[in-house]
Parts: structure tokens; C-alpha cells; sequence
């Protein structure tokens, strides 16, 4: 038979899944890998699906996306960003933040171009790159920039073939947030050399301590080069909806539009209506969440940093913990197999971040308050006993 796509044979599974397949099967795990909200949809978004079905809702949609949610979105980003993006032709609503990102890098890539990314960075960046036969970039950040691009790093990274580069603020893995400090340093290169940017959003509602976090978007010169990519699904705990949307400059959406006609033709109905109540009502169910995630980094921070060997970066945002577990003379792939194999604890190895990131694993404390008690006496033991 012919060879499949080099495309498709390039994109290798996630070590995140490699662990979950390692824990199958076993009794009594904890597990700190889940990427998403414990908690269920609020009330009032499930209701406005369902209503949006009742009342004959069961068709296409504008590919890209209702006008109402459209409105809404803009709204809201005008709001928080200081813009005025317009409905009509400055957003497209997605599958998800996935599909804005998969959506925006087929808009901006070509085969052979580079985009840069930090490392460690969220694992599907470099993939979704690769499905556009593009080459990511990387280059290490650190806890002492907030995991954020440290700027003559990045002017350095840059070639002819770089188009762009990536800022996830609140990042996941590390919970780290770009200051504004950074953030113009980092758009003043981004102008320099003509590049775009996106910037990653979804996790800009799940922050912590009064932190401020800044859009690059929102900067001088910016506006017109950077494509902001926001969810439901870590905001209004609805992963499994699947809606997210991306606002940017009209010739990159409407290019993005004509895309989406032919990968989905449009989000799902339902789930758009659901998505305008999660933006049109209170945002009580919101701050009620962030709330307990907050109390839950409260405890993670307390019972982690006293882990002999351990060192933890307190999270600005999100909900992971992004631990250096160097003190346990391991990497992170064999501290995470290890600890599975000893206490039944899974977390992900940093390697799964990238490669320069083998030093740390991440914990998601998008979990019970009773899972990262015995969680963390189960890493306090296996430390204890490595460290002695
Ligand atoms: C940094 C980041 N961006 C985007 C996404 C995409 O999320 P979704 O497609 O569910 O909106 C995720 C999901 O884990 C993420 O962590």
C-alpha cells in the first residue's frame, strides 16, 4: 500500500497519554493529570442549550458562528482589552481554543516557515504546527520570567523563517503570567520583525492573588498582528461542548471563515446557545469556581513546598501546580513512572512540555481537596524515602 501522509506519521502521540495508558488497570491511583474542571457546566448554560434545541435550533449555523454569540464575544473582549473588534467580521467562533489555534495556523503557516515557542509550552502547539508542515521553535523559559519569553532570547530565535510566535498567559503548564514589563518588550520585537502573535487566552478568567494579566493585543502595534484565542471550556467548565473562538484582524478571520467551511461548517447549534448564556448572565458560577481553585492552590502550595526535594513555582494562574523535582536526581519521566509504580500518584512529566522542561512535572489541582491531601502524603513519602 502507498505510505500515509508524512504529515500525519510526524505528529506523535502526547506522553500524557502514555501515563493514563501506565495507570490503567491499577487500584487506589491518584491523579493529578486532568487538564479540566472538575466541576459541571452551571445550571443556566445547560438550560439555554436545551431551550435552543426545544425551540428548533437544529441547523447550520453561520460558519462562523452565530451573530448574537459574535456580539457577545466582542463585547466581552472590548471590555477586558481596551478594543473594538466588530462582530460582523473579527471573530469566528470554534471547536474549542483548539480548533481557533489549528484554524489560525493553517491562516498563517506555510510549509517550511517557523513559529516560536516557549518551552515548556502546551503540548498541541507544536503539533498543530506540524500539521501545517511548519517547524516549531523553542526556547527554554524560566521560573525567574514568570515562564514567559525572556526577550533576547527571543529576538535571537528569530530567522527569515520565523512568522510568529506563541504567548499563552495564564501558561499552562507552569501557571505563569507575562507582565505588562514583558509584554511590551516582547511586542517592540514581535513590530521589529514584522511577526504575528497569538496569544492564548483560555485561561485568562482562572487567576490568582490579584495578579493583572495583560493582552499583548491590547499594546501599541499589536492589534493588527496578533490573533486572541479564548474558550469556554476552562472559564465555564465546558470541555466537552467544544466552543471556542478566536478575535483578530478581519483578512485573518475571514480567511480563517472560509476554512471553517469546509473543516466543520460551524459549531455546534446547541452548544453556541449554550455559550451566549455563559457570557450574557452572572458570572456568580464563575467567581464560585475560581474561588475553590483558588483554596485549592492555597493547600497545594502549603503541602507541596514542604516536600523535602521538591521545588514549586506558586501558580499566578490556572489550575496546575509545575513542580522541579531535580532534588530527586531523576528525570521527569522516571520520577512519574516511578511514583506510579510506588504510591499510585500519576502526574505529567515535564519532557511532555518540551524538551528542556525534563526537570519538573505538572499537577493539575482541578481536583478534590481530599485528592491533593493524599496525594501529597503519598509524594511526601516516596521523597522522604528517596531523600534519606
Ligand atoms: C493552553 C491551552 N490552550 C488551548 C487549549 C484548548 O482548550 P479547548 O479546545 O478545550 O478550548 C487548552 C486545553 O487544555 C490549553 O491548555
Amino acid at each position: 500500500m502507498k505510505p500515509l501522509s508524512k504529515v500525519a506519521e510526524n505528529v506523535t502521540p502526547s506522553p500524557i497519554r502514555e501515563m493514563f495508558n501506565k495507570a490503567i488497570g491499577m487500584k487506589d491511583v491518584v491523579s493529578f493529570t486532568v487538564g479540566e474542571p472538575d466541576f459541571n457546566t452551571p445550571d443556566n448554560i445547560v438550560k439555554a442549550a436545551v431551550t435552543a434545541l426545544e425551540n428548533g435550533e437544529h441547523h447550520y449555523t453561520p460558519n462562523a458562528g452565530i451573530l448574537p454569540l459574535r456580539q457577545a464575544i466582542c463585547r466581552v473582549t472590548n471590555a477586558s482589552h481596551g478594543l473594538s473588534y466588530c462582530p460582523e467580521n473579527q471573530v469566528i467562533v470554534t471547536a474549542g481554543g483548539m480548533e481557533a489555534l489549528m484554524l489560525t495556523m493553517m491562516t498563517l503557516l506555510d510549509p517550511g516557515d517557523e513559529f516560536i515557542l516557549g518551552d515548556p509550552c502546551w503540548t498541541n502547539y507544536s503539533r498543530q504546527i506540524l500539521m501545517c508542515s511548519a517547524q516549531p521553535r523553542f526556547i527554554g523559559v524560566t521560573a525567574e520570567n514568570n515562564f514567559t519569553f525572556d526577550p533576547d532570547a527571543l529576538e535571537a530565535a528569530i530567522t527569515d523563517k520565523t512568522k510568529g510566535f506563541i504567548i499563552n498567559s495564564p501558561a499552562n503548564p507552569t501557571g505563569g503570567i507575562a507582565s505588562r514589563s514583558a509584554l511590551e518588550k516582547i511586542a517592540e520585537i514581535a513590530v521589529k520583525h514584522d511577526l504575528y502573535v497569538i496569544s492564548d487566552e483560555v485561561y485568562s478568567r482562572l487567576v490568582y492573588d490579584d495578579n493583572d494579566v495583560c493582552s499583548i493585543a491590547a499594546l501599541p502595534g499589536m492589534a493588527e498582528r496578533t490573533m486572541i484565542i479564548n474558550s469556554f471550556s476552562k472559564t465555564y467548565a465546558m470541555t466537552g461542548w467544544r466552543v471556542g473562538y478566536a478575535v483578530g484582524p478581519a483578512h485573518i478571520i475571514g480567511n480563517m471563515v472560509k476554512l471553517q467551511e469546509n473543516v466543520a461548517a460551524c459549531v455546534n447549534s446547541a452548544a453556541q446557545y449554550g455559550a451566549l448564556a455563559a457570557l450574557e448572565d452572572s458570572q456568580k458560577a464563575v467567581e464560585d469556581m475560581v474561588r475553590t481553585y483558588a483554596a485549592r492552590r492555597e493547600l497545594c502550595i502549603k503541602e507541596f513546598s514542604t516536600i523535602p526535594g521538591l521545588h514549586c513555582f506558586a501558580p499566578q494562574g490556572t489550575f496546575y501546580l509545575f513542580v522541579d523535582i531535580s532534588g530527586s536526581g531523576m528525570s521527569a519521566g522516571e520520577f512519574a513512572g516511578d511514583l506510579l509504580e510506588k504510591e499510585k500518584v500519576i502526574v505529567v512529566p515535564g519532557n511532555a512540555f518540551g524538551s528542556e522542561s525534563d526537570r519538573y512535572v505538572r499537577l493539575s489541582f482541578a481536583t478534590s481537596e481530599d485528592t491533593i491531601r493524599e496525594g501529597a502524603a503519598r509524594i511526601r513519602r516516596y521523597m522522604t524515602k528517596r531523600m534519606n
